[in-house]
């Protein structure tokens, strides 16, 4: 399992935190990979200079991978067996334990910004297909032609029978006053079933955060994060173990031997502690904090 150790100082508020998937292709493209996630930490942390809170900082960070082709979420979304893209995506304010979620979305540029406007609603958590394309036209947020978010990377991939492994981008962040939040969004897994919904919309599996304890994001096989609610375990294993990396690996370790799955997340407790784990070969991350000049990227 790969693991690297990221916290060099005691000064670690705000911190933002994300990732590119644990489906990334080790030989395929490496630099843009690298650019991509450095540009998202950039962007959440764009968002604290505004004035922002984490929560800000997550749905910023994550945005960018969404508009960003190379990965799974947004355009870049991989294709279900039907040739279609069907989108999840989660936020969570772990101030207020608030949260939103949408499921099977395929009509929207950025869900992480519809799945916050389901959160701020407060009716609901969780809207699904065409019922999230009603509420987002209610809210005001455009539509956008599904059209749009096909590329030919993923037909190719889809044409070649590339089932399995997509990857999935997120976020996790604390600011200044020590509040945290997650973000997660996918466009699930290669040639899924239409209407199947992954961990990336299931809060408590693919995204979590409460500022008692830290904030969550996942990636992997979404049948085994849900199987074993890997984001809100991964906050148990941090209140058992006071030590961010190592919450990271012991909760990876449960997602493969309880959750029979791969897959890695990224989190940060209330105090900056960043920390990540994967099982599987490449997982871009980046992030940056009050000592760093330029994101770290250590991939
Ligand atoms: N982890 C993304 C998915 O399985 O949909």
């Amino acid at each position: 399992m790969a693991m690297a150790p990221p916290s060099e100082s005691p000064v670690r508020v705000p911190a933002i935190l994300v990732h590119g998937g644990a489906g990334a292709d080790p030989g395929d493209g490496r630099d843009e990979l690298r650019a991509g996630v450095a540009a998202a930490a950039r962007a959440g942390w764009r968002a604290f200079a505004d004035g922002g809170r984490a929560l800000d900082a997550v749905e910023a960070s994550v945005r960018t991978l969404e508009d960003h082709p190379r990965f799974n979420a947004g355009r870049g979304s991989v294709l279900t067996s039907a040739g279609t893209v069907e989108m999840d995506a989660s936020i969570m304010d772990g101030e207020r334990l608030a949260c939103g979620a949408v499921a099977a979305v395929s009509r929207v540029a950025n869900p992480v910004t519809l799945a916050r406007r389901v959160m701020e609603d407060e009716r609901h958590v969780l809207l699904v297909a065409d019922g999230a394309h009603a509420f987002a036209r209610a809210v005001g947020l455009p539509e956008c032609d599904p059209a749009t978010l096909v590329t030919d990377r993923q037909r190719a991939r889809l044409a070649a029978h590339a089932a399995g492994r997509g990857g999935t981008v997120g976020a996790v962040a604390v600011d200044r006053h020590g509040a945290v939040a997650a973000a997660t969004s996918t466009g699930g897994m290669v040639g899924k079933h239409p209407g199947r919904v992954g961990d990336s919309a299931l809060i408590g599996c693919g995204t979590y955060a409460d500022s008692r304890l830290g904030a969550v994001s996942c990636t992997g096989a979404g049948e085994a994060i849900i199987r074993v609610v890997l984001a809100r375990r991964a906050l148990d294993l941090l209140q058992e173990t006071d030590d961010a990396e190592r919450a990271a690996r012991l909760a990876v370790d449960l997602l493969v031997k309880d959750g029979r799955g791969d897959g890695g997340l990224i989190l940060v407790d209330a105090r900056g502690r960043v920390g990540f784990a994967h099982s599987t070969p490449l997982m871009p991350v980046a992030w940056m904090m009050p000592t760093l000049d330029a994101p770290r990227v250590p991939f």
